[in-house]
């Protein structure tokens, strides 16, 4: 029997439920609710939290539109700022799950200053995307060509502390490189997504090692991880966001087999290969205006020819 009563004990009971893990999320830093199906197979386990964090002002968080019980609930991947309206991810990140097809601009937010995920404060801010890129040639099952833009509605203000823009590597860097990956992924396979920003050091691992460890090795993919100590890897939520070398973002965290198991790596799109599409598809979009112009002047060069 179904009564009323019962319907609405049970409408009780759910929201108490909601309510608990909106204040275990507020108070406790580290475990939050998730989904049981897994998104994205990267996450960082092993990590550690700098002092000073110099590192998480260049990384930002890619969110859903709407965040279901409190904020920060709806991560799904990290991205970096390469310029004031321009956000280097994944495709993975901005396409539906295993497909080609991008999200709608409208599904999507960017929230940068926020080293922690779930806690906004001063320096957070909440960006509109205007317009989703991926690489016409990415393939969701192999991975490849796995990078992805937001181009963002209005420009992000850096001050320079909490939120800045991060270069683009161009230099060759040889193996074994120290380098830092960063992200809010899972702390351990299927485990929860930590609240504050979480690093870990890796090193540029050779092509023959990458290649050994996965049929899907190809083209415009690095691997990275710490023989030394197999744990340090990134895992799911991490998925677009940064490895940086040297300064720069050298590797966009694309795929692992799940995470931190010994004699493997993290995979990740090398950055440096794609220079030239980066240009192409975030640069030199960013000036509709020039467009218009150009086919002004067009359009006034034909009348002159007719004349
Ligand atoms: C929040 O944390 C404090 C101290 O860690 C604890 O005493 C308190 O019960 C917690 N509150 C909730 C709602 O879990
Ligand atoms: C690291 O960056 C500096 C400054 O950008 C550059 O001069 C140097 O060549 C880089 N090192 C490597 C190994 O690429
Ligand atoms: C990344 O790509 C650049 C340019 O194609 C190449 O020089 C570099 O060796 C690659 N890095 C790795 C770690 O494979």
């Amino acid at each position: 029997m179904c009564s009323i009563e019962k319907i609405l004990v049970s409408i009780v009971l759910i929201n108490i439920l909601r309510l608990e893990t909106y204040l275990c999320a507020k108070n406790n830093s580290k475990i939050i609710m998730e989904d049981a199906q897994e998104k994205y197979k990267f996450l960082i386990t092993g990590g550690y939290r700098p002092k000073i964090d110099t590192l998480a002002k260049y990384v930002v968080s890619i969110r859903g539109s709407k965040h279901r019980w409190f904020f920060g609930d709806d991560h799904k991947c990290g991205g970096s700022i390469i310029s004031p309206k321009v956000i280097l991810t994944a495709a993975h990140c901005v396409c539906k799950r295993h497909s080609r097809i991008r999200l709608k601009p409208s599904d999507l937010t960017v929230v940068a200053g926020t080293p922690r995920r779930l806690v906004p404060t001063e320096t957070t801010q909440v960006l509109k995307v205007d317009k989703i890129i991926r690489h016409v040639y990415y393939k969701p099952l192999t991975f490849r060509n796995d990078i992805g833009i937001l181009l963002l509605v209005k420009n992000i203000y850096e001050d320079g502390v909490a939120v800045q823009r991060i270069s683009l590597q161009t230099h060759h860097l040889p193996p074994y490189t120290k380098c830092t990956v960063l992200g809010w992924g899972r702390v351990f396979f299927r485990g929860p997504m930590p609240d504050e920003i979480l690093h870990v050091d890796v090193s540029i691992m050779p092509d023959n090692y990458c290649d050994a460890r996965t049929d899907k090795y190809a083209f415009g993919m690095m691997c990275a991880g710490d023989l030394a100590d197999p744990e340090k890897d990134s895992c799911s939520g991490d998925s677009g966001g940064p490895l940086i070398c040297n300064g720069s973002v050298t590797g966009i965290v694309s795929f692992g087999v799940k995470c931190g198991i010994p004699e493997h790596a993290g995979y990740y799109t090398n950055v440096t290969s794609y220079l030239e599409w980066i240009r192409e598809n975030g640069f030199s979009k960013l000036r509709p205006v020039n467009l218009i112009l150009l086919v002004i002047l067009q359009i006034f060069l034909m009348k002159v020819k007719l004349n």
